[in-house]
């Protein structure tokens, strides 16, 4: 069984799009050593920028998830943190007087983690260094306000805790050198593993020097670019609409996934 998660030098990065990529390119994979497909499941602990359907908070990066991934989780399952608000989670989480901590992350994570799926795909929210806000801890021994102990967390925290490889987004646009780099850095002195990056132009607007900028970051990152994605606009050369689902496949095809399986 193995376990990623997925960060980008920024939200908008293309996370989703990415995710659902990654999980069409290996359930269709064929997995010589047993003859039979890779359950993938998906996973998004946390979303912020949801609609209201039939009373549950539903994130559109979960429900694209929950049609690609195949191990039959409801979108609550996949995403269980969410708030309507479009704004920073910990912010949203602040106005309902809620915290969000990483026990909670895990508690969720550890049901997901019953599916025993071949490969779990954990989508983070943001950027790596993603707050989840301050907590207050107890003590134990005693419940006098002198005993709260007052801590800030991360989503980085979580994926540290809980050991998961990293594959990086980089969102080619001017200054991704820069947060490439920097995401890179901090997540190695996290101490956790990020192993794989990949080039995603999520942008109708095409960055100048492209093909420089992305040699640039072969040479500086020492970890295997697995794939590179061109904008796919929403209408081809020929005037045909292309659907999400379209773009998907086409990217799915071109993901080494030799690093991942
Ligand atoms: N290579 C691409 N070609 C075409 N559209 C793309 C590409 N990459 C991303 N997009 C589109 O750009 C938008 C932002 O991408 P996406 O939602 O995947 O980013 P994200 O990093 O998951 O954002 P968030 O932080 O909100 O989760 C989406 O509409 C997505 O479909
Ligand atoms: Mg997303």
């Amino acid at each position: 069984m193995k376990f990623f998660f997925i960060t980008a030098t920024d939200t908008d990065a293309g996370k989703t799009f990415v995710s659902c990529a990654l999980i069409k390119a290996l359930t269709q994979h064929n997995n010589t050593s047993k003859n039979k497909k890779l359950k993938v499941a998906a996973f998004k602990p946390i979303s912020a920028g949801c609609d209201l359907v039939d009373g549950q908070l539903i994130n559109e990066d979960a429900k694209l998830l929950s049609e690609f991934a195949n191990c039959a989780q409801s979108i609550t399952h996949i995403n269980p943190i969410a708030f309507a608000d479009p704004i920073a989670p910990h912010i949203a989480a602040k106005k309902l007087k809620q915290q969000i901590t990483v026990g909670e992350i895990n508690n969720h994570y550890q049901q997901v983690k019953l599916l025993n799926a071949d490969i779990t795909l954990v989508e983070g929210a943001g950027g790596w260094r993603l707050p989840l806000g301050p907590i207050t801890i107890e003590s134990s021994l005693t419940a006098s306000i002198d005993n709260k102990k007052s801590t800030y967390q991360f989503l980085s925290d979580f994926v540290k805790d809980t050991d998961l490889d990293v594959i990086l987004i980089v969102n080619m646009k001017l200054g991704c050198l820069n947060h490439a780099l920097l995401t890179y850095e901090t997540i190695k002195a996290d101490g956790v593993k990020c192993i794989a990056w990949i080039a995603n132009c999520a942008s109708s607007d095409a960055m100048n020097n492209l093909s420089e900028n992305i040699a640039e970051l072969e040479q500086l990152l020492p970890i295997p670019k697995i794939a590179q994605f061109d904008f796919i606009a929403d209408i081809d050369d020929k005037g045909n609409n292309i659907s999400f689902y379209e773009k998907i496949n086409s990217a799915s095809k071109k993901i080494n996934l030799s690093v991942l399986i």
